[in-house]
């Protein structure tokens, strides 16, 4: 790994309307930094963010997730600009490759074809039909000449349908000699990065161009452009797990997070969110089920299923309005209607329709431990902290609120009576 990595993610990014910084907004649950990182990663060891607009928040937000990372911060009130973010910035390597934090479709692949063959300066250009707010590239007998800011246009580069999408790969020692000498003499009196073209030109340096493909270059400008790239990094997500094994009812209907796995043979029905680092392994995820960061084994949840964060289900069957929170099940069936939080519940085990663990007293959460082979009646409420052993028969509708020992029965309820031709007392006769 003989290259450096540059992000650039100084920007304010306005246009997203956001107390957030732009690129900690998520794309598939990871915000559109950490995917640039992550791209960068594939192809260097040695990568320096460029962070100016809430600099300290995405330094501590990265620091919380990776290790290694190089911070620089921009001198944005004396040197704003892409070519103000790069002075005084030292990298590793002897190439650096430079791209933007708001690229969160970028793949490896497409680094590496820009870093390949090795030239002193390569340069991403799009072709675009409509290629207003870009940087013009001006092209002539087959050179890269200089590009030219939207707002510095002049009509006929305007007309110019060849675009700068704002990545390059360039050998240290020019970005190292070119940077101090940038001036901010244009429309928009800031540093332009850009403008190290024309000077490398005009010492006989050759530009190569690599054609990019749009739609991972694409900046994140908008919430509408934040919308239009989770659709597209959805659908790859997808197809990759499909084309690994998994099967898909109505894939478009399906929402995947980037950090979820799958392995064995796993079924996901039309309407799932499978949301966080969870882990699913050979299991039937069923419609409008809901997984968040847990782990799902050899089970099947839903149609309509719940499975909140820290959970791990194993050989297990969750059926509709079930809803489980931070609990470990082997081998047990909740069928219908039930919450199950902070609890563990063993090999055997039947919850009934309607059994609800109250882990809260309104100050704090506590634990339900519940063994091998316990019938848990329908409508049961059990009072936590309570521990309920193996080969335990609780009666529907009771309220557990003591720990019951092996092989008890627990019953509590209001004896109930009849009286006889009440109905026709009340209504009168039908
Ligand atoms: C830039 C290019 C333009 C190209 C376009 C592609 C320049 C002068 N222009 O324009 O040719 O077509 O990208 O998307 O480079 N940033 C900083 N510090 C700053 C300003 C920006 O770190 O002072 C970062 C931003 O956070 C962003 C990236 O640089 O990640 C690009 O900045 P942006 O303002 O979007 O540049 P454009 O005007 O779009
Ligand atoms: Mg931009």
């Amino acid at each position: 790994m003989s290259i450096s990595v540059i992000i650039l993610a100084a920007g304010q990014g306005t246009r997203m309307k956001s107390t957030t910084p732009k690129v900690l907004h998520e794309i598939s649950g990871k915000s559109m930094l950490f995917h640039a990182i992550d791209a960068a990663q594939a192809l260097s060891d040695d990568i320096t963010v460029i962070l100016y607009h809430q600099a300290q928040r995405i330094q501590e937000e990265i620091e919380a997730h990776y290790e290694g990372i190089t911070f620089h911060l921009q001198d944005a009130s004396n040197y704003p600009g892409t070519g103000g973010a790069l002075r005084g910035v030292k990298v590793k390597h002897t190439r650096a490759l430079i791209l933007n934090g708001d690229m969160p479709l970028i793949t490896p692949d497409s680094l590496h074809a820009l870093t390949t063959p090795e030239a002193d300066i390569t340069m991403s250009v799009i072709e675009m039909p409509n290629p207003t707010g870009y940087g013009r590239v001006v092209i002539s007998e087959g050179k890269v000449h200089e590009i030219v800011e939207e707002k510095d246009c002049i009509p006929a580069q305007k007309a110019i349908k060849t675009v700068n999408a704002g990545v390059y790969c360039i050998r240290r020692e020019l970005l190292e000699r070119y940077i101090p000498l940038l001036s901010n003499e244009n429309t928009q009196a800031e540093y332009y990065l850009t403008d190290i073209i024309k000077m490398a030109v005009a010492e006989g340096y050759t530009i190569h161009p690599a054609i990019v493909p749009e739609v991972e270059f694409k900046g994140v400008n908008s919430r509408l452009d934040l919308a239009h790239a989770e659709e597209m990094m959805q659908r790859r997500i997808k197809e990759a797990w499909m084309m690994a094994g998994v099967s898909m009812r109505l894939p478009e209907t399906i929402y995947i997070d980037s950090r979820a796995t799958f392995e064995g043979e796993c079924f996901i029905e039309n309407g799932v969110s499978i949301q966080g680092e969870s882990r699913i392994i050979t299991s039937h995820i069923k419609t409008y089920s809901i997984i968040e960061q847990s782990h799902i084994e050899n089970s099947s949840v839903g149609p309509l299923g719940r499975i909140r964060p820290l959970s791990t289900i194993k050989d297990t069957h969750i059926g509709n309005f079930v809803e489980v929170k931070k609990s470990t099940l082997t081998g047990v069936k909740a069928g219908h209607l039930a919450y199950i939080g902070d609890a563990t519940i063993r090999e055997g085990t039947n919850l009934g329709a309607g059994v609800i663990t109250c882990n809260y007293d309104g100050k704090k959460k506590y634990q339900t431990i519940i063994g091998k082979n316990v019938f848990v009646g329908s409508d049961t409420q059990i009072v936590a902290p309570v521990t309920i052993e193996d080969d335990v028969m609780i009666a529907a509708g009771t309220t557990v609120n003591q720990n019951l020992h092996k092989g008890d029965l627990a019953i509590s309820r209001a004896k109930m009576r009849t009286i006889k031709n009440f109905f026709y007392k009340f209504f009168g006769e039908k």
